[in-house]
């Protein structure tokens, strides 16, 4: 590319690109990355902690990853899977078979969690011949038409753009710190779980294919359920005969403290869907079914041009042994509770936060005005993202009321790196909050 002058980029940028961005926010020119530093185009350099949304869990540019890349693409870049099978590819079917929960065989391979999630959604259909499907209230699970009408936060742009699939019913969310039925755990006796009877037994015609959930709900505000929600919801599922797709998108591969994060909850779905992390930045969606359920798909019913490409499933391959070797889940799991320590400690300091949670290295800080009331600190947790970047640290900003600071960074990150990282967030939390 011709150009390295940042303002110049960006007014091509705003130009030729059809918006992307999740708010009127001054973007940043990037002109390279590696572990969990990323560096701009002026040379100024970042630690990361959002790893692109939660993708590059081995790090940016990890070098066996690259490395495995590049191999494969001098090879074979290309052919689609309509009458072609790839070595490559089939390995890491194999592979995924091996690692997720034992009942999973069979995968689909897409580009994106969204295609992912699109699948899931029709096989569950095409095995159950129901079309009914229940998702919950704050969860995310893509921008495609079919995702959005499974994604329970209209704040995530669902006006303007329906209407969405019908037959989708919601169920309250597991959100402890701003319950839906303003109970405290555990004395609410899960009532959230509970409530998905009441959603099948009123609000559908007993049709239902599949209910969708994420472990820890990511964009809707890490928001991790009790830890024996899913076993209840599993349950009345299974009286039900309702199939269970857990949506491992940004849950999967280390980043929750397991290699999925459904493994911290003791029960076994029937679909899982996968990207993000799954290839370390190389671009790659799998949904991965029980054997039956996987061949509930004849020829013809379903494909992606670009699915299951050679070069995403070499990186994937390589991502997966080191995030194996490197133990990077039990790296996040360490990592992830040093971090949360240390902001449990600012959160009885400082009024402005309201609550610290996650699992692993996927953590929310939720910021109020009013720790009584809980108003959300809207204004104020975008104050103290720029500040933080400003400082040279990129986090995350979002969930359902945009109050809450996401730390997800390489599960590879360094503890210089996160002390680092953590007192630029404190210094911006305590200017900005006081
Ligand atoms: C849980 C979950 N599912 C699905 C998706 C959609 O993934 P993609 O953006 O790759 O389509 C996301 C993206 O953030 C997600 O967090």
């Amino acid at each position: 590319m011709k150009v390295e002058n940042e303002k110049e980029i960006v007014e091509k940028a705003e130009k030729f690109l059809i918006t992307t961005m999740v708010a009127k926010i001054e973007p940043i020119v990037v002109s390279e990355a590696r572990g969990a530093t990323i560096k701009d185009v002026a040379g100024k350099e970042y630690i990361d902690c959002f790893s692109g949304i939660s993708v590059v869990n081995a790090g940016h540019c990890h070098p066996e990853v690259v490395n495995a890349a590049i191999e494969q693409a001098k090879k074979l870049v290309h052919v689609c899977s309509y009458v072609y099978y790839v070595p490559a590819t089939i390995e890491l079917a194999e592979k995924l078979a091996e690692i997720t929960p034992p009942k999973l065989q069979k995968t689909f391979f897409g580009n994106s969690g969204a295609e992912a999630v699109e699948c899931a959604i029709k096989l569950a259909r095409k095995f159950t011949k129901k079309y009914e499907l229940i998702a919950l209230m704050c969860s995310f699970h893509g921008r495609t038409l079919g995702t959005l009408s499974v994604t329970g936060q209209a704040g995530r742009r669902k006006y303007d753009m329906g209407p969405y699939l019908s037959g989708v019913s919601f169920a309250p969310p597991p959100y402890c710190y701003r319950c839906p039925f303003e109970k405290s755990y555990p004395d609410c006796d899960l009532l959230c779980a509970r409530s998905i009877r009441n959603v099948i037994d009123y609000c559908t015609s007993k049709g239902v294919a599949a209910f969708i959930a994420e472990p820890v709900m990511g964009e809707g505000g890490i928001i991790p359920p009790p830890l024996e929600y899913f076993k209840l919801v599993k349950e009345i599922l299974d009286e039900n005969g309702i199939l269970f797709i857990d949506d491992e998108v940004q849950t999967g591969f280390g980043r929750t403290g397991k290699l999925f994060g459904i493994q911290h909850y003791g029960v076994e779905p029937d679909l899982m869907t996968l990207a993000k992390g799954i290839a370390d930045g190389f671009p790659l969606g799998a949904c991965i079914a029980r054997k039956d359920i996987g061949d509930s798909f004849e020829p013809g019913d379903h494909l992606s041009t670009f699915g299951g490409n050679p070069v995403s499933a070499a990186a994937a391959l390589a991502n997966i042994n080191v995030i194996l070797r490197e133990k990077l889940s039990e790296q996040a799991e360490e990592k992830g509770a040093y971090i949360m320590k240390r902001l449990n400690e600012m959160k009885d300091e400082l009024p402005i936060i309201g609550d610290v949670r996650g699992k692993g290295l996927m953590i929310g800080i939720e910021l109020v005005k009013d720790k009584v009331k809980k108003i959300p600190a809207v204004d104020e947790t975008r104050k103290i993202r720029d500040l933080c970047r400003e400082k040279g640290l990129l986090i995350g900003s979002g969930g359902v009321k945009g109050c809450v600071v996401r730390i997800q960074p390489p599960l590879v990150i360094t503890k210089e790196q996160i002390d680092s990282a953590l007192n630029i967030l404190e210094t911006s939390i305590k200017k900005v909050g006081s």
